[in-house]
């Protein structure tokens, strides 16, 4: 059998990011410029490296930014006011607050705030139930990223058989809703399912977001399927693992997605995107 080919979120993030800087240009044209807010509570040391990627993509692509940096004592009323002002504030098209947030503050109160409109993670609940009716609204951006890579093999989704191992809010559900969207036969999986492997070796195209390291293996695996890993573990060793363990995968399977360079710049990249779309229906444009 052939090598896999391997899907390059990377190469993929470049050839978008490419076409949002000439759409900014085009904007700047109108005096028009993308604004994302970063709203980033306590001392995580994973989010605090989030976040310095995400001011970074925005500067590279000439978005504006601000990011709010507050102690993890902050209360819940803080956050809100900030979220309000966000809301209000002309200049900001995008707004995300950096999950997970500190115990004593509830996600969902915070999320069920931020305007529908600059909601550029997709996580508040009118976008969350536009996406599962299939209205128009901003899609959370890894499954986004999921979708853009799985179409850019050239491979037709419709009418293939995808199976979603993980079944959280974030990744799960709304990559399950896009995959049908697509007009895939889907199939989820999860921590209790039986005969997992069994029904896994069925997909076509096999969606891995359970957050353990190296879990799946060839034996999850149809001879020529798309397998796209999502994991991101943090070994002991202090490499990066996916939830998928590509070097016996990869012998089996048909196009896959690497740990790190996968995935993950597809993420960011779908941000700006949604902060791009944002921009454009905040004024009236698109
Ligand atoms: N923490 C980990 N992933 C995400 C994400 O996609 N959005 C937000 N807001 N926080 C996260």
């Amino acid at each position: 059998m052939t090598a896999a080919t391997i899907i390059s979120g990377k190469q993929i993030s470049e050839e978008i990011r490419k076409g949002i800087a000439l759409e900014v240009e085009q904007l700047s044209k109108q005096n028009i410029r993308p604004g994302l807010a970063v709203v980033l509570v306590g001392d995580d040391p994973a989010s605090h490296v989030y976040v310095r990627n995400k001011e970074k993509a925005c500067q590279d692509l000439g978005f504006y930014s601000e990011v709010h940096r507050l102690a993890a004592e902050s209360s819940e009323d803080e956050v809100l006011a900030l979220v309000d002002k966000l809301n209000a504030q002309a200049s900001i098209h995008g707004i995300l607050v950096q999950l997970p947030l500190p115990k004593h503050i509830r996600e969902k109160a915070i999320i069920d705030a931020i305007a529908v409109e600059k909601d550029v993670d997709g996580f508040h609940p009118v976008n969350v139930g536009n996406l599962v009716i299939g209205d128009d609204s901003l899609l959370p951006c890894t499954p986004a990223g999921v979708i853009e890579m799985i179409k850019r093999t050239g491979i037709q989704i419709a009418g293939k058989h995808a199976v979603v191992i993980g079944r959280s809010n974030i990744v799960g559900k709304p990559v399950a809703l896009l995959l049908q969207r697509e007009n895939a036969t889907v199939t989820m999986c999860h921590s209790k399912t039986h005969n997992m492997a069994e029904i896994a070796s069925q997909a076509d195209i096999l969606v891995v977001a359970i957050g353990r390291a190296n879990m799946i293996d060839a034996s999850y695996v149809k001879p020529g399927a798309i397998v796209i890993d999502v994991g991101m573990n943090r070994l002991e060793s202090g490499k990066l693992a996916g939830d998928v363990d590509f070097e016996s995968v990869k012998e089996v399977s048909g196009p896959i997605t690497p740990v790190p360079g996968g995935v993950g710049p597809m993420t960011i990249t779908m941000l700006m995107q949604n902060t791009l779309l944002a921009a454009k229906r905040l004024n009236g444009l698109n």
